[in-house]
């Protein structure tokens, strides 16, 4: 049987208008301004890892614990806007395609970097729809090291040629193939093996890989 794994923010929640509206109040504070191309490249990228390339864009170099300030810094403002989300945060098409997907009875998985995945998927109340959560908290490598994926399939007891991950992100596309899993892109994403421009209107079943 195959298996699910969604990445979160920008496939299943439309949160990722919030973490670069965060990230861009940062830069404005630190004294220059980011656009939604450089955004692109934080996507799927970790808390810290995309504050090392904002300085780097700013060329501002700084202390561990002003980084760290920084961050939290970021993460509150992001969490003020997160925390007004409801189930109308959903991205389109998502709930219908998680229950078909539920009464196929697909083994699903969220596989996220973000440390917040637990309470936006309870915020936004589909977090009973997956058997496995997997976040921030639990990995040290970030996308596009495949870890999350892999630990995402360990856990749902599937190997990892039988899933097929969802990533509106072109490090999560390079971290499912390298996981070795079917990636299929939300969005405009080259290196997909597919892409869809987002729910509305797919049926799991046509996701569904054939067992070798
Ligand atoms: C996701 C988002 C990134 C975000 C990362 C960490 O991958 O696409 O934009 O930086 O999660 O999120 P967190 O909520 O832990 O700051
Ligand atoms: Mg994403």
């Amino acid at each position: 049987m195959s298996g699910f794994i969604f990445d979160l923010d920008g496939v299943l929640v439309d949160t990722a208008k919030f973490h670069f509206e965060a990230w861009r109040e940062l830069a404005r504070d630190l004294g220059f301004d980011m656009d939604e191309t450089f955004n692109e490249t934080l996507k799927g990228v970790s808390r810290m890892e995309s504050l090392e390339k904002i300085l780097q864009k700013g060329n501002i170099d700084a202390s561990s614990d002003q980084k760290l300030s920084w961050a939290e810094q970021k993460n509150q403002n992001y969490l003020a806007r997160v925390q007004k989300m409801t189930k109308a945060d959903v991205l389109p098409g998502v709930l219908a395609f998680l229950e078909k997907s539920k009464q196929l009875k697909i083994p699903m998985a969220v596989g996220s970097a973000s440390k917040n995945a637990v309470a936006i998927l309870t915020l936004t109340e589909i977090k009973d729809y997956f058997q496995v959560i997997i976040d921030g908290n639990q990995i040290s490598k970030g996308k596009p090291d495949p870890e999350v994926f892999l630990l995402a399939a360990k856990t749902l007891q599937l190997s990892p040629a039988l899933c097929v991950v969802f990533e509106d992100a072109e490090a999560g596309i390079e971290a499912a193939l390298a996981a070795g899993m079917y990636a299929v892109g939300v969005g405009d994403l080259e290196k997909a093996d597919e892409m869809i421009s987002g729910f509305e209107g797919q049926d799991p079943e046509q996701f569904i890989l054939d067992p070798l």
